[in-house]
């Protein structure tokens, strides 16, 4: 078992590098747009983008999402990430974690992001398959779990949510039984905030709301549009000839609820949000904030850079963060809140879900953020005070 699953650690990167695992979604960022101000009234190199998540202050809105670990080749990648997340003060997720709890050897692929990242807010990983029983082995021990978090002195736990992945894996878990009651129990018995994590096929309103029940104190909404793990397993199973998974695994390529459509679904738990899956640059990152994240995940594109330098992680990142501030100045924000108070309109296919969703009303409101402020600005004026100004940013009088 131990071997399997540090195989498939390997196989996984090494086929997210060679392939195209993506799948593009019809209702993508695209569909997100900012209402330009021709008189933004903000500095671009004065933006600040530092943001609190689980009670932590981080630099940056950005986190490195959960990619690796249980294979010794893959150090080196871990060991990049680490880095810049120490350098830029991001969040960085390690890959599940099962690798290592099945065989200590193997922790060094993740120890060596705290060792690198001595003071950024580490995530630890594992599956919510893992929870509960499964044919052929025992659910984790709650010391198994804490080994986990204690490995890499994480600072919170993510509990991934698969199932579309192992129904796409020759020899996957087919079992998702009982999941939730066994998070819940878990968010009760461990000390470290847990984070619940799709992997790219996206967290409705009603799955949020669970998901809260359970005792989450985050959602990584992990929608769709991004790099896919059914492509990935498709991919996996047909190296081992296995025709059945393999077509499950291309069936289900781009299944799942998209992004941003995920985003506001989510939002309705009111819990801290990390919207991952697909975001490509800062302008998506920017659309993922707007629409309520409160930390914005990116994968793939940190997973490539790793693989081949230190530099080119710091090269994406720069990337993003420059794209970032530039959507936030042509929307006059001048800080992450004020992100969030920005028009924006939601069109096309995402439109066409939501409202079916039932969330037109929050998309009427999105569009018109600085118009109803200002109505509501005139509405208290009172003439016989003083000559008023309404701030063009903040709307505020
Ligand atoms: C090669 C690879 C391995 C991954 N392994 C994990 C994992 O072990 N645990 C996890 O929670 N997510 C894992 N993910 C999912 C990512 O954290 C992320 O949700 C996904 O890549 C979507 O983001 P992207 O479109 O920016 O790549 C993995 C993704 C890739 C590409």
């Amino acid at each position: 078992m131990a071997d399997e699953v540090t195989k498939r650690k390997i196989e996984h990167v090494n086929i997210a590098l060679e392939r195209d695992v993506s799948a593009p979604q019809r209702a993508s960022w695209s569909d997100i747009q900012f209402v330009h101000q021709a008189l933004p009234e903000v500095d671009l190199d004065k933006i600040d983008l530092t943001t609190t998540f689980l009670g932590h202050q981080l630099r940056y809105p950005i986190f490195m999402s959960s990619l690796t670990g249980g294979h010794p080749d893959v150090i080196n990648i871990n060991r990049n990430l680490a880095r810049a997340a120490e350098h830029y003060g991001l969040a960085l997720g390690v890959g599940s974690q099962r690798a290592a709890i099945l065989n200590p050897e193997l922790a060094t692929s993740y120890t060596i992001t705290r060792e690198n990242a001595p003071n950024a807010f580490l995530i630890a990983n594992i599956g919510a398959p893992q929870l509960i029983p499964q044919s052929g082995h025992q659910p984790f021990t709650l010391e198994q779990v804490q080994r986990a978090i204690q490995m890499i002195q994480a600072n919170a736990l993510a509990v991934h949510m698969n199932s579309l992945q192992e129904a796409a894996q020759p020899e996957g878990d087919r079992n998702a039984f009982g999941e939730a009651a066994a998070l819940k129990q878990l968010v009760q018995q461990i000390e470290r905030p847990v984070i619940a994590k799709e992997t790219g096929a996206g967290v409705s309103r009603e799955q949020a709301l669970l998901l809260c029940s359970c005792g989450v104190s985050a959602i990584d909404v992990g929608g769709a549009g991004g790099s896919s793990m059914s492509a990935l397993e498709a991919a996996r199973s047909q190296s081992h000839g296995d025709e059945r998974t393999m077509n499950i695994g291309l069936l289900y390529r781009d299944w799942g609820i998209p992004t941003p459509i995920a985003v506001v679904e989510a939002a309705t738990a009111r819990l801290p949000l990390i919207s991952t899956g697909g975001v490509r640059t800062g302008l998506d990152a920017a659309r993922a904030l707007a629409l309520g994240a409160t930390l914005v995940g990116v994968g793939f594109p940190f997973l490539k850079a790793a693989s081949e330098s230190y530099e080119k992680v710091c090269e994406v990142i720069e990337g993003i963060l420059s794209e970032l501030k530039v959507a936030m100045q042509l929307s006059g924000a001048a800080n992450l809140s004020q992100l969030r108070e920005a028009d924006i309109v939601v069109t096309g296919a995402t439109r066409e879900w939501l409202t079916l969703r039932g969330f037109e009303d929050e998309l009427k409101a999105m569009a018109q953020r600085r118009w109803r402020r200002l109505q509501q600005q005139a509405l208290n004026f009172k003439p016989d005070e003083p000559a008023y100004h309404i701030d063009p940013v903040t709307g505020t009088v």
